[in-house]
């Protein structure tokens, strides 16, 4: 046995742990590269920003930033569950979807426990398990979606499973699994294990929401963000709906005020206004169909993606990125998810998306 220091981390699985990558920043770019107009499309941000509602709302607290939030979020709680249909004590309140999914594992997940996630899926599901120190199951994807059946038997051979994380639509692949595959697969997990559907992107396909699962099943939890269609990113706020005990029981753990009182205020108006979302929803889709039009006339190979980015496969990656970095874009090389020759990149406006499309192809020209 080797001897304890400062240093040693709680478990050895923390070894292992890579913090996460954000990619580079606007002002990396800048400084780095000398370019003055950088189009970031890495993260899966909204290009339209957010509703001019939440001004107003932000703009009326600001004078109240020397106290502190309502620990309880009481009337962003109660906007969620009228939003959702469903009782404020079933709604939990994060700090970003982040912070939810974080406060779900550690509620829920021992050292001891087993958590099972699908290959290609958010890198989130696996770094969580080694920072619980628990072991995780990675399921190989099927054309690069969530393998439920794998899943499901993953789930049957191993006892010290506790939960399954399944994001839908998936982030990099963008790929969505339908209500009806979901419903099945929940009704055959066994009750002791809890199943997390993470609905990040759902507002882009808002017809294949899971929230009928919360009537059905005690042991589903659905989280949802401000982050993406909202267009909150930089405010950090998400939510998740669950049974009301589940919910008692994420209370606990949660941080006394871990939702701002400016992300409170300004998801209570971003939620009212659903007039923002569905032209979010409707520019995204057509800026979508046309960069994958043009994918085909470049003749690169993408995945058909229901979400706000799209994963396109350069061959070159690396080289690819290197060079739409030198000329002001980032996108998101996918090499940390075993994707070499893949780059997973947002849905910008027109103008960004013909800019970088153009830069594309005089990349791919030149090559
Ligand atoms: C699938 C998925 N879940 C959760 C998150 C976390 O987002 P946030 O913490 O900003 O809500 C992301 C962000 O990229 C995501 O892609």
């Amino acid at each position: 046995m080797t001897e304890k220091t400062f240093l040693t981390p709680a478990y050895d699985s923390i070894l292992k742990l890579k913090a996460y990558q954000t990619g580079k920043s606007v002002e990396d770019l800048k400084r780095e590269y000398e370019v003055n107009d950088v189009l970031k499309l890495a993260s899966n941000e909204n290009p339209l920003g957010s509703s001019p509602y939440v001004t107003l709302a932000i703009t009326k607290q600001l004078d109240q930033l020397a106290r502190y939030p309502d620990s309880n979020g009481t009337d962003l709680k109660q906007a969620v569950a009228d939003f959702n249909d469903v009782h404020s004590s079933q709604v939990t309140l994060g700090n970003g979807s982040n912070d939810l999914l974080d406060i779900i594992a550690r509620t829920f997940v021992s050292h001891n426990d087993a958590i099972v996630y699908s290959e290609y899926a958010f890198i989130v599901y696996s770094m969580l398990a080694k920072m619980i120190g628990a072991t995780g199951i990675e399921v190989p994807a099927k054309r690069y979606g969530h393998d439920l059946e794998a899943m499901l038997e993953a789930i049957q051979q191993n006892n010290n499973v506790r939960m399954v994380f399944i994001a839908n639509p998936n982030n990099p692949t963008g790929t969505l699994l339908s209500k009806q595959e979901i419903q099945e697969f929940v009704e055959q997990v066994p009750a002791h294990v809890l199943v997390v559907l993470d609905e990040a992107y759902i507002e882009y396909c808002e017809e294949s929401n899971n929230r009928q699962l919360i009537d059905e099943f005690d042991n589903v939890i659905l989280v949802r963000t401000f982050s993406k269609a909202y267009g909150l990113a930089g405010l950090r706020v998400g939510y998740a709906l669950s049974h009301p005990n589940v919910a008692d029981m994420l209370n606990r753990i949660r941080q006394p005020f871990n939702v701002s009182l400016l992300a409170q205020s300004a998801a209570v108006a971003a939620l009212a206004d659903q007039d923002f979302i569905a032209k979010v929803h409707k520019i995204n889709d057509g800026q979508m169909r046309w960069i994958c039009k043009q994918f085909d006339a470049l003749g690169l190979g993408f995945v058909k993606s229901y979400s706000n980015f799209v994963m396109v496969n350069v061959g070159d990656a690396d080289s690819i990125n290197q060079a739409l970095l030198e000329q002001g874009i980032i996108v998101l090389p996918l090499a940390g998810y075993g994707l070499d020759e893949w780059l997973r990149i947002t849905v910008g406006t027109p103008e960004d998306n013909t800019r970088l499309i153009d830069t594309l192809r005089d990349t791919l020209e030149s090559m």
